[in-house]
């Protein structure tokens, strides 16, 4: 196992009915601005519920953050809490409204250029305000994590940033917000959190014995209640596990001690910049073609994943991990969410703006090995046709 050091300060508060936990969980004296999405908050109910929770607090509210959170939506809010005094956020949404409050968070009183926030990688934050969140989306891991990603479309940049400074104080998972999702959200959610564990568990052996089981566990875990999850949309269970998997996904748990990959993040991200699909969707296209580029890399641990996770036990050691492969394909396709750029409507000429992208944001070294150059990642992308 690696050297790592684990920290995550984020309380979790998880249940139905749990949003009026809120009054305990903001500071009393606390002025909030709330931050949310487009209208789903609004008519769900959920925002007149974390209203009500905080009873006379002074609050004002601040929405609009789009999927795939833009810089330049952000940064109008910034502005005002500095000149409004606001002292504590409280997120609504999903992981785009989560990673949203984050950056505001870092970017107010932050001196110079706020961008920098981001161009940084989030080393040069000092300080944040506080926040919480009221999560209405299993997917990203926002919710228990340190990171944050954030595009800005003058720059057709987008990019994540990490900072200790950006943990939620704490965060409200209440499964029953999920029933109000959009089939396409599940789906995306499902292979989102999917592709979050593969990142940090398809790479070479370390001997990490527990990182490896609790993957598999979890993967194992997305791959039965997934398809249950689009069939009964209202069963309590399959939410409270999808939510609690998608959070444990990507919360730096499973990723401590081990080597970790992040190269179908990469390249997913300026597929979205450039042709606007969803974040899920990018990673759908991406990771089966990327498993089979770095097969010979990774093959010990895709034999691994075969057996542990797909129960397959004949075959050669390369056998079993394209079978594997072949079948996380047919999962994402079962999940509704296409694997190719074709289903998406998107043709070969693609590719040389994807590179040209990758090698803009100086994506050039990717994947555990630091091996996936633009030359490695054109091709993958040219498997994905
Ligand atoms: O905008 P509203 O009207 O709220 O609608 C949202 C949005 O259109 C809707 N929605 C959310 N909760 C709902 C709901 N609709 C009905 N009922 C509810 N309960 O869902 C749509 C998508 O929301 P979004 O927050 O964009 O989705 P998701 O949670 O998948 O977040 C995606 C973003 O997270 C980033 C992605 O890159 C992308 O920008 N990621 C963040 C990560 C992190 N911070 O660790 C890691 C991930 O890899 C990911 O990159
Ligand atoms: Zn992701």
């Amino acid at each position: 196992m690696n050297n790592f050091e684990f920290y995550n300060p984020t309380r979790i508060v998880f249940g139905e009915g749990k949003v009026a936990e809120l009054n305990r969980l903001v500071p009393k004296n606390a002025k909030v601005l709330i931050l949310f999405g487009g209208e789903s908050a609004r008519k769900t109910g959920t925002l007149d519920e974390v209203e009500h929770a905080l009873g006379d607090r002074e609050f004002g509210l601040f929405g609009g953050i789009e999927a795939n959170p833009r810089y330049e939506t952000l940064i109008k809010t910034v502005d005002k809490i500095e000149q409004e005094g606001f002292d504590f956020l409280l997120a609504v949404g999903g992981g785009s409204v989560i990673d949203g409050t984050k950056f505001v968070a870092a970017a107010v009183n932050y001196p110079g250029d706020k961008w920098e926030v981001v161009t940084s990688g989030g080393t040069t934050i000092k300080t944040a305000l506080p926040f919480g969140t009221v999560l209405t989306l299993p997917a990203t891991g926002s919710e228990m994590n340190k990171g944050s990603v954030i595009t800005r479309t003058e720059l057709q940049s987008k990019l994540a940033f990490m900072s200790d400074k950006v943990f939620p104080q704490f965060s409200i998972l209440d499964p029953v917000k999920t029933y109000t999702l959009p089939p396409s959200q599940i789906s995306n959610g499902v292979v989102d959190a999917f592709v979050h564990i593969v990142e940090q568990y398809l790479t070479y052996p370390v001997n990490a014995n527990v990182q490896d089981v609790f993957a598999e566990g979890l993967l194992k875990t997305l791959i039965e209640i997934g398809p249950k999850a689009l069939e009964t949309p209202k069963d309590y269970d399959i939410r409270a596990n999808l939510m609690w998997t998608a959070t444990l996904a990507l919360n730096g748990l499973i990723g401590a001690g081990v080597p970790q990959d992040w190269s179908t993040h990469m390249l997913g991200h300026e597929i979205t910049v450039l042709y606007g699909l969803d974040h899920a969707q990018t990673l759908a296209i991406v990771l089966p073609s990327m498993l089979i580029e770095k097969l010979p890399q990774k093959q010990a641990k895709l034999a691994q994943y075969a057996e542990q996770v797909w129960g397959i036990s004949q075959g050669t050691e390369k056998e079993k991990a394209l079978k594997a492969i072949e079948l996380t394909r047919e999962f994402f396709e079962k999940m509704q969410v296409g694997t190719r750029f074709i289903d998406y409507n998107l043709t070969q000429d693609v590719i040389e703006p994807l590179v040209k992208s990758l090698e803009v944001h100086n994506m050039v070294t990717l994947g555990e090995h630091q091996d996936i150059t633009p030359e490695v990642s054109r091709r993958v992308y040219m498997a994905a046709l």
